[in-house]
């Protein structure tokens, strides 16, 4: 039985030295996908795993930006993208003609490959 079948993985993930050893291999052999993400106005780059939040990854960095509902309804994590594009799902926070000049919210943005936002 491998360490993602035991059910005992919770209690026995100190105990259990063979399950340890397991999902550490496990973990090695996962490969994360990265994409640049610069902030053009903090001049930071940052390496993200795809499809992480765009907001999030400021934050990492030490940039922030604004977040107040983090749905994707108030519009005040609004950032405008200077390349590249992320996969946006928001609640009404932002308009078309904002999404057209380029803009998105980052509280619901993955990031989807390199990018460059004006921040
Ligand atoms: S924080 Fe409200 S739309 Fe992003």
């Amino acid at each position: 039985m491998g360490w993602r079948q035991c059910l005992r993985w919770t209690r026995c993930r100190g105990c259990c030295r063979r399950h340890a050893d397991e999902a550490a291999q496990d973990l090695e052999s996962l490969t994360l996908e990265l994409a640049t993400v610069r902030f053009a106005e903090s001049g930071i780059a940052a390496s993200v795993a795809l499809g992480s939040n765009l907001n999030e990854a400021a934050l990492e960095v030490g940039v922030h930006i604004p977040k107040v509902c983090g749905i994707g309804i108030c519009g005040a994590c609004r950032v405008q993208l200077v390349s590249g594009s992320v996969n946006m799902m928001h609640n009404g926070g932002i308009s078309d003609e904002e999404i057209a000049k380029g803009y998105v919210l980052s509280c619901c943005s993955e990031v989807t490959g390199d990018l460059e936002v004006e921040c």
